[in-house]
C-alpha cells in the first residue's frame, strides 16, 4: 500500500473464481458447455480480470446483460463468444454486428426488425428466448415454434438456440423447476427436428448444481462462480465445495475509549454498557457498506469477530473492539472475507441484510479499489 492510498479495498481471489467454475464444471460434466455470467462487472468483482482468468480454464464464452457490458469487455480485448441476455433492443444491432455479439431475442417481431437492420452477407447469430415460466422476458411458450419458424425465413439472423431461465431452482423442493425443464426440453426436441445443431440453455447456478435434468448443451453460472451459494438457505457454499472470492478489508482509523453510558455515532442509536473501546474503520455506505449493517453487522479484527456499533455513516463505521485489547490504529479490519473460522461470507452478510449475496457484491462502490 502506498502511504497515500486509502487503506480500504477488495481483493479479488481470481484463483478462486477458477475453482468455483471447476466445480460448476464437474457438475455439468464434459458434454455441456460453460459460459460465465460477467454481467454488473462480475457481480461487482470486475468482469475484465475475471474473463481473463476464466478464458484460460476452458470457456465456451461469456454472458452479459447489456450490450454496453459487451462492448467494454471486447475493446478490453476478450475475444471470446459473448452473448448478451436482457438488454438487447433491435436499434442496438449496429453495435452487435461490429462487435460480433450473440444477442438473445425475446420478442417475436425482433426478429424482424433485426433482420432488417442487418446489411451485405452479414449473419447476425441469435438466440430465442422463451418464457416457460418465468414470466419475465421472452416469447410466450405456445408461440415459441411458430416465432422461430418467422425467424429462419428471416435473411440476416441466424437462429443458433434455444434459451429459457428458471423462476424457482435455489428451492430444491420448488415442483416449478421440474415443470419447467419438462417444458423446455419439450420445445427443444421440436425444434431440433427442425435443426438438430440447434443448442439449449437453461441453467443457472442453483439449476447447475441442483437439477442434473436442466443442464442441456451449456449452462450460465454466475453466482456460484463468486462464491455464493445459489441454493442459499437450504445448501451453503461450503456444502457445495465452494470458495470465498472476495476479501474486503479496510482499516481503524481511531479508537475512542468511551465510559458505560456514553452514546455514540449519528442519532445515538448506541450506548455503551461498560468502559469499552471503538473502533473507527475506513469505510461506509458511500462505499457500499450498507447502512442496515447499523447495529447489525461485524468485522473482523485480529482474529475477533466484533459487533458494527451505532450507525453506519457514509464514511466510517464504528466496532466494539473492548474484547481485542491489542486492537489500534492502523491496524487491518475484514469486512467480508477473512480467515476462517471467523470470517465473514457473503451469504452471512447478505442474510444481516434480508437479501442475496448478489446484491452484496454488486453493491460494493468503485470508490473501493479492486485488487488482484
Ligand atoms: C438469464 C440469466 N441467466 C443466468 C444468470 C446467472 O444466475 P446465477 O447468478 O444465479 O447463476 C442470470 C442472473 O441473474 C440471468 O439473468
Amino acid at each position: 500500500m502506498n502511504a497515500e492510498d486509502r487503506p480500504t479495498w477488495l481483493s479479488v481471489d481470481l484463483d478462486a473464481v477458477a475453482f468455483n467454475f471447476h466445480v460448476a464444471k464437474t457438475a455439468v460434466g464434459d458434454s455441456c458447455q460453460i459460459r460465465p455470467v460477467i454481467k454488473a462487472d462480475a457481480y461487482g468483482l470486475g468482469a475484465i480480470p475475471v474473463a481473463r482468468r476464466l478464458r484460460q480454464e476452458g470457456v465456451g464464452g461469456f454472458c452479459v446483460a447489456l450490450v454496453e457490458e459487451a462492448v467494454a469487455l471486447r475493446e478490453a480485448g476478450i475475444q471470446e463468444s459473448m452473448v448478451v441476455m436482457s438488454g438487447f433492443s433491435p436499434a442496438l444491432t449496429e453495435k452487435v454486428v461490429a462487435y460480433r455479439l450473440e444477442p438473445f431475442l425475446t420478442r417475436a417481431e425482433y426478429g424482424l426488425a433485426v433482420s432488417q437492420r442487418v446489411s451485405g452477407s452479414t449473419v447476425v447469430p441469435v438466440y430465442l428466448k422463451v418464457d416457460t415460466g418465468m414470466g419475465r422476458l421472452g416469447v410466450p411458450l405456445d408461440q415459441a415454434v411458430a416465432v422461430y419458424d418467422s425467424w429462419t425465413r428471416f435473411e440476416g439472423i441466424h437462429v443458433v438456440g434455444v434459451v429459457s431461465h428458471l423462476a424457482c431452482a435455489d428451492d430444491p423442493d420448488n415442483p416449478e423447476t421440474d415443470r419447467q425443464i419438462k417444458r423446455f426440453a419439450s420445445l427443444v426436441e421440436t425444434l431440433r427436428q427442425r435443426n438438430p445443431d440447434l443448442v439449449a440453455s437453461l441453467s443457472n447456478s442453483a439449476g447447475i448444481m441442483a437439477h442434473p435434468g436442466a443442464h442441456f448443451d451449456w449452462v450460465r453460472p454466475g453466482v456460484m462462480l463468486y462464491g455464493g451459494s445459489p441454493l442459499y438457505p437450504h445448501t451453503h457454499w461450503q456444502a457445495l465445495g465452494l470458495r470465498q472470492t472476495i476479501h474486503w478489508v479496510s482499516h481503524i482509523v481511531q479508537i475512542q475509549n468511551l465510559s458505560a453510558g456514553r452514546s455514540l455515532g449519528y442519532g445515538h442509536t448506541f450506548t455503551v454498557q461498560r468502559v469499552s473501546r471503538i473502533a473507527w474503520i475506513s469505510v461506509g455506505y458511500g462505499d457500499g457498506y450498507n447502512r442496515h449493517l447499523s447495529n447489525r453487522g461485524a468485522v473482523v479484527v485480529g482474529g475477533v469477530r466484533c459487533p458494527v456499533v451505532g450507525r453506519v455513516c457514509m464514511d466510517l463505521i464504528g466496532v466494539d473492539v473492548t474484547d481485542v485489547p491489542t486492537a489500534c490504529a492502523g491496524d487491518p479490519v475484514a469486512l467480508l472475507g477473512g480467515d476462517a473460522p471467523r470470517m465473514v461470507a457473503l451469504d452471512e452478510m447478505a442474510q444481516w441484510l434480508d437479501t442475496l449475496s448478489y446484491e452484496v457484491s454488486c453493491a460494493i462502490g468503485q470508490r473501493v479499489p479492486r485488487r488482484y
